[in-house]
């Protein structure tokens, strides 16, 4: 007895990354699966179908899912993937509910057990399931990259017989996983980095990575470890504190979000006016609709002499590290539920409790439920 396990190929534009790696697929067999793979589906980040080891690849993805215990994506599968899958059957991917009503839909009417991976509660013991944050991490790291190749200096001190240069300096707004990386990563090149966020508890975390910490007198801790929106009259005391660190910087790097909300908008146009010129902003927030006024998302937009690069779906530029770490986060959460060939779902676990999102044609998700289309019963 195995259990079949079937990955897809990734059909969103722009989409590089995909759910399986050659470095887990034998741990994967260990667990007791046999693996299938959609044809090609590596090909974005020149993985062939030959260097997948053990693994059937099989061209038509409807074939593919057909016989599927368990179905891997990393992007929410076409509603016809779903129709195809065989009732009662997993899927685990990424599917953001709030914003895929017939797709959810779908796996209701398909009883599918569906796993949502930006659902891994944020607690100690999921955080090699959590792939909101190994995602993020790598957007971090690269924001930084990014905004190096953008702007028209160096970020370390460099001496030269000629003269010497000055460091960078370096505004990472919002501390979550991505910004710690880009604080992280700032610091290693050399530049000169402050960071800052609603959060007071992430000053420490600024500080340990070599950053200094932009104190504003305004502690916006929300539920669950996120940030909260803030008032309109904190929003006046933070601009007041941050317009001179903002308009001192060679680059800014934004990550602030509130979960289920449009991205707060931290630097506005006036402050962008009085901004160094040459100076870069670069806007990871750009999915939530971006935290500069002047941030058009997925696109480089300059205002006045400063740029703002906001780009899409970062951990997708970097679709090798990206797809290895995703790949690795679900082979953890697999490994919950998968013991001796066999898939046994214990709700008692936290994890796979809160994670889950449909099951045996109910919803366990809140969010969902409010909207109008929506009709649904909670998992008990
Ligand atoms: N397993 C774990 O224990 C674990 C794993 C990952 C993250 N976390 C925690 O989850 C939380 C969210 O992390 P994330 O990376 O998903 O963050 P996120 O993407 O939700 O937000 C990024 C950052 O933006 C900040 N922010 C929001 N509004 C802001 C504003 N107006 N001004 C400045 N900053 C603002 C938030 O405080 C957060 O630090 C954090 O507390 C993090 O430490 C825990």
């Amino acid at each position: 007895m195995y259990v079949n396990v079937a990955v897809l190929k990734e059909t969103q534009s722009h989409e590089k990354r995909v759910a399986l790696v050659p470095s887990v697929i034998p741990k994967l067999i260990k667990l007791g699966a046999k693996l299938h793979m959609q044809s090609g589906a590596g090909d974005a980040i020149k993985l062939e179908d030959a260097v997948f080891k053990d693994v059937e690849c099989i061209d038509d993805r409807a074939r593919l899912v057909a016989d599927a215990d368990v179905v891997l994506s990393v992007q929410p599968p076409a509603i016809e993937v779903v129709s195809a899958m065989k009732e009662g059957a997993i899927l685990i991917s990424f599917i953001y509910a709030d914003k895929q009503h017939a797709l959810v839909k779908k796996l209701l009417e398909k009883k599918i057990t569906c796993f949502a991976m930006e659902r891994i509660p944020r607690i100690t013991r999921a955080q090699s399931m959590d792939a909101l944050s190994s995602q993020s991490a790598l957007a971090g790291y690269y924001a930084v990259q990014l905004g190096a190749t953008h702007l028209a200096r160096i970020l370390p001190k460099i001496t030269t017989a000629a003269g010497a240069i000055g460091p960078a300096k370096v505004l990472v707004m919002g501390l979550g996983v991505a910004g710690l990386e880009a604080i992280a990563t700032a610091h290693r090149l050399g530049a000169v980095v402050e960071g800052y966020d609603v959060r007071p508890e992430t000053e420490e975390q600024a500080l340990s990575l070599g950053a200094t910490f932009v104190e504003t007198g305004v502690d916006a801790r929300g539920k669950g470890g996120y940030a909260r929106e803030l008032t309109p009259e904190e929003k006046k005391k933070v601009a007041d504190v941050l317009t001179k660190h903002i308009q001192q910087s060679d680059l800014i790097i934004t990550t602030a979000s509130i979960p289920g909300h449009k991205s707060p908008i931290l630097i506005s146009k006036a402050q962008i006016a009085g901004m160094k010129s040459g100076a870069v902003i670069v806007d990871l927030s750009a999915e939530g609709g971006g935290n500069c006024e002047g941030t058009e998302p997925g696109k480089t937009a300059e205002i006045g002499l400063i740029t703002i690069v906001a780009p899409l779906n970062i951990p997708s530029l970097l679709g090798e590290d990206a797809s290895e770490l995703y790949a690795k986060n679900q082979y953890n959460l697999l490994a919950l539920m998968m013991k001796d060939n066999v898939i046994t779902l214990n709700w008692d676990d936290e994890v796979l409790a809160k994670t889950v999102l449909t099951h045996a044609g109910k919803l366990s998700h809140d969010d969902v439920s409010k909207t109008p289309e929506k009709p649904a019963k909670k998992v008990a």
